[in-house]
């Protein structure tokens, strides 16, 4: 996606922390819809054929045919509710998180708007199948009920009519079985790219490969999907209680008590499975995390995500245990909680894969600004404003940071002052085990000042014999 980064043009780092909340915002709304499609569209596909053999095994006993075939329905309505729905939830936010990714890694030559383009097309098509798919389910349902009303009264209705109901009714149950099928196989294509492309942008430990096929086939892209699925499963039950049964007076409300018992006796099982697995997995992602992914943020977020989970499961158990009891909304809010706990998490660990890259951007855009003002002197900072503000980002002197600690590069610069200028001025790789330095687009008074000054504090604490590494 070329022309997506031609598209960036650089921005100064505080809209670039911005941006990166706006993907934290895309994320939640986007993740808690797809993998409530994901999973309703799944359910539905298999619960329709269920309904059908169901139905033509045990011709007298149509009840429990009857409640998979109305359930199916129901998830699909629930996995495509509507046009607008499916393009303020998918389209949106997955354009927004394209055009964020094409701003924030702009130049590191990674595939992933590339991927995460790929991921949205699908998203599209799967998406579109099972709008389909719903669709050719109610006109089904509405064929079939005048089909039935024809019959009963043969003799009022025209032959041709009769016939033609009974065609259309035949084309909208195959529009539904392969569709449904179609759109459900989709989705999981589009969420297995999208997960591994999420999961890519924050490793950058594999960013020296990341071929589309390491993004489909690699360890951690394996736990992430199975993290997702575990996830969605959660989501969508909780999503199955609160719109089944208490948004705007819920969709089973005005039905049997029947089919409201059998919905929950389903979905309730398979939440809270799901929900149980949640700190099994949590496990795992953390052990899988990207080493440089993994901070005491991350840690402190998991915990919540795991308080949150907890709650949830306390939830679900009590629906479970008091078939009167209502909580779906309790359910619905968790989830959304848990979502945000979780697009956190991610938004953690990129932004500190990123953190080099963010400064090569920053740099980019003051590069920028100088060429939009070339005649306006600038005020020149002394070598401690610039280092506090410049370089204490990434190096210490008596510590490794992101940059070699000072007191252990230093030494080498001792009265040849012109390299470390020079180093400053223009980076190269030189210490082992390092990322390369962003140039800092300092000026050449300030590239001194800040040499003069670094320079100066180890000396004075070398005399002192304090100029030690700690570790
Ligand atoms: C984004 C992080 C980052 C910032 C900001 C940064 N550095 Fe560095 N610095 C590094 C890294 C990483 C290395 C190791 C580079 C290598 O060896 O390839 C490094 C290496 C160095 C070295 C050692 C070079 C050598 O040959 O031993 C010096 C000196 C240095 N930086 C000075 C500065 C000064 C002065 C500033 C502020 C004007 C600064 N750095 C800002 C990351 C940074």
């Amino acid at each position: 996606m070329n022309f997506l980064s031609r598209l960036a043009i650089p921005e100064s780092t505080e809209h670039l922390a911005l941006l990166k909340y706006l993907l934290v915002v895309v994320t939640i709304m986007f993740v808690t819809y797809s993998s409530i499609a994901l999973i309703a569209s799944t359910f539905s596909a298999v619960l329709n054929v269920l309904g059908k053999r169901e139905g033509t095994r045990k011709e007298g006993d149509t009840g429990r045919a009857a409640h998979f075939l109305r359930f199916a329905r129901d998830l699909a309505d629930l996995a495509a509710p509507g046009k607008g729905v499916i393009a303020a939830l998918a389209f949106l936010p997955l354009v927004t998180a394209v055009l964020i990714y094409a701003q924030l890694l702009k130049g590191m030559g990674l595939g992933i708007t590339t991927y995460l383009t790929i991921a949205a097309l699908l998203y599209f098509a799967g998406l579109f199948s099972v709008y389909y798919y719903k669709r050719s389910f109610h006109f089904d349902s509405i064929y079939s009920t005048f089909r039935r009303l024809a019959t009963a009264r043969s003799a009022d209705v025209n032959s041709d009519v009769a016939a033609d109901i009974e065609s259309f009714e035949r084309s909208a149950a195959s529009t539904k079985r392969t569709a449904g099928r179609r759109g459900a196989i989709i989705l999981w294509l589009a969420t297995w790219v999208y997960v591994g492309t999420v999961r890519l942008s924050f490793s950058s430990g594999r960013w020296a490969d990341s071929s589309f096929l390491t993004v489909l086939f690699s360890g951690s892209t394996f736990w992430s999907l199975l993290n997702y699925v575990v996830a969605a499963l959660v989501i969508t039950s909780a999503a199955v209680l609160f719109f089944f049964f208490k948004f705007e007076g819920g969709i089973a409300v005005k039905t049997e008590d029947s089919y409201r018992k059998f919905v929950k006796g389903y979905v309730l099982p398979v939440g809270i499975v799901a929900v149980a697995l949640e700190p099994i997995l949590l496990f795992f992602e953390i052990q899988n995390l990207p080493l440089t992914g993994v901070s005491n943020a991350t840690f402190g977020i998991a915990g919540i995500g795991l308080f949150i989970a907890l709650m949830i499961l306390i939830v679900f158990y009590s629906m479970l245990r008091d078939s009167r009891a209502n909580f779906g909304t309790f359910a619905f809010v968790g989830v959304i909680l848990l979502v945000f706990v979780w697009a956190m998490k991610d938004e953690i660990a990129f932004n500190y894969a990123t953190r080099v890259q963010d400064q090569h951007l920053g740099v980019a855009y003051e590069a920028m600004l100088a060429s939009l003002n070339p005649n306006k002197a600038q005020p020149v900072m002394s070598g401690e404003d610039i280092y506090n503000a410049r370089c204490s980002a990434c190096h210490r002197f008596d510590r490794k940071l992101v940059g070699p600690p000072y007191f252990q590069t230093l030494p080498h610069f001792v009265g040849k002052m012109d390299s470390l200028e020079d180093f400053i001025n223009n980076p190269y790789s030189a210490v082992p085990g390092y990322p390369p330095m962003p140039n800092q687009g300092l000026k050449p008074q300030e590239v001194k000042n800040v040499a003069n000054y670094i320079m100066g504090v180890y000396l004075a604490a070398a005399k002192k014999g304090e100029a030690k590494v700690v570790q």
